[in-house]
């Protein structure tokens, strides 16, 4: 069973391997899927800006690489800010594997966990497909 500290310091270690020559801020996400296994990511940047990787994105593609479709709990870390919560791309990415659970540092120390709900509240995800009007 892992705790969040030692995915946190899991998340820390991602982070230290960010490549973020543009924004300078390095970003860690280490998950634990349904199975127990841990994947682990680190942002990617571009110098086409717009083609660089949040660190939840990574861990989430590493982990449906290797088979996962259920995700429980995601826990990001930031080496150059206090407080740092998944954008919203990131949240959506996350939707979509059934996230219980998203944990952050609080800038102070401390870690905040989440129900997801709360990080993505009233969000459209696989089975909001369902139930498609007839008609179309
Ligand atoms: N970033 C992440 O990887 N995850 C987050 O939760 C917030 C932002 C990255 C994207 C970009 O490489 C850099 O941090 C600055 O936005």
């Amino acid at each position: 069973m892992n705790d969040f500290a030692d995915l946190y310091q899991q998340a820390r270690d991602a982070a230290a391997n960010a490549y973020a020559p543009y924004s300078g801020f390095h970003v860690g996400a280490a998950l634990v899927a349904e199975d127990g296994r841990v994947f682990t990511g680190c942002n990617v940047e571009n110098a086409a800006y717009g083609s660089g990787i949040c660190a939840e994105g990574n861990a989430i593609s590493s982990a449906a690489a290797g088979g996962v479709r259920k995700i429980d709990s995601v826990i990001v870390a930031c080496l150059d800010a206090g407080e740092c919560y998944p954008c919203g791309n990131c949240r959506q990415l996350m939707r979509e594997f059934s996230v219980d659970t998203v944990v952050v540092q609080d800038g102070n120390g401390a870690l905040r966990v989440h129900d997801f709900g709360e990080i993505l509240p009233h969000s459209f995800g696989p089975e909001s497909l369902d139930n498609l009007p007839t008609n179309r």
